[in-house]
């Protein structure tokens, strides 16, 4: 696990401009928290349900480290990333951690429209507070066209920090079942 802090530190040596402006990934590499609680919990649950080999999607992936570590656990994963710095900082990532051949792929662009095919699961940690985060406002359930399933966590979700009740009640009342991963993370499967 601190391996993949040790490459976002060599990452902003490379890019030492994003030293200053990103403190997001800043902070995670300073706290030694580039992974959180809840992405071990999001790993956990999946692998308890989900058999290897699983089409996994991560939207709004950052530099991508719960997609490197669910490839790494021997799921097939595709992030999305909009800024181009960040999916360039997960390439960088992706090419200094081990992950085996063929099971992670990283793409430059806007969830939902980037994604060109049918997943299994979506799965996506903390895409609020951005500009482009719009798009899942305006296409909060269009996962469904992508995907049977969506993890994601329900306070950060959308725009603005989101109610996570309303979030919940907004995917029951459009038919999802909802399944507890841990803290405010669900599991939203759509009912066939
Ligand atoms: C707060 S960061 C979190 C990154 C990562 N998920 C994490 O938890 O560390 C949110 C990321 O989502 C990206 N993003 C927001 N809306 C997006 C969209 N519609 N498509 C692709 N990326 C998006 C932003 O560019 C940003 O890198």
């Amino acid at each position: 696990m601190s391996e993949i802090r040790e490459v976002l530190l060599k990452w902003f040596d490379v890019r030492s401009d994003l030293w200053v402006t990103d403190s997001y990934y800043r902070s995670k590499v300073v706290n030694n928290s580039v992974y959180t609680l809840q992405d071990f919990a999001v790993l956990e649950y999946v692998k308890n349900k989900y058999g290897s080999g699983t089409k996994i999607c991560e939207p709004g992936c950052g530099y991508g480290q719960l997609s490197i570590l669910l490839a790494q656990n021997g799921y097939d994963v595709t992030g999305v990333e909009g800024a181009q710095w960040r999916f360039d900082g997960a390439q960088f990532l992706q090419k200094h951690v081990p992950v085996v051949a063929g099971k992670l792929s990283f793409v430059h662009g806007f969830y939902p429209t980037a994604c060109t095919c049918r997943y299994d699961l979506i799965v996506c940690q903390n895409m609020v507070n951005t500009g482009w985060s719009d798009w899942l406002v305006a296409n909060q359930l269009s996962s469904a066209v992508l995907a049977p399933s969506i993890i994601l966590d329900a306070r950060t979700w959308g725009i603005h920090r989101s109610d996570p009740h309303e979030v919940v009640q907004q995917f029951i009342d459009n038919d999802y079942t909802v399944f507890h991963v841990g803290g405010t993370v669900y599991e939203f499967h759509l009912q066939s």
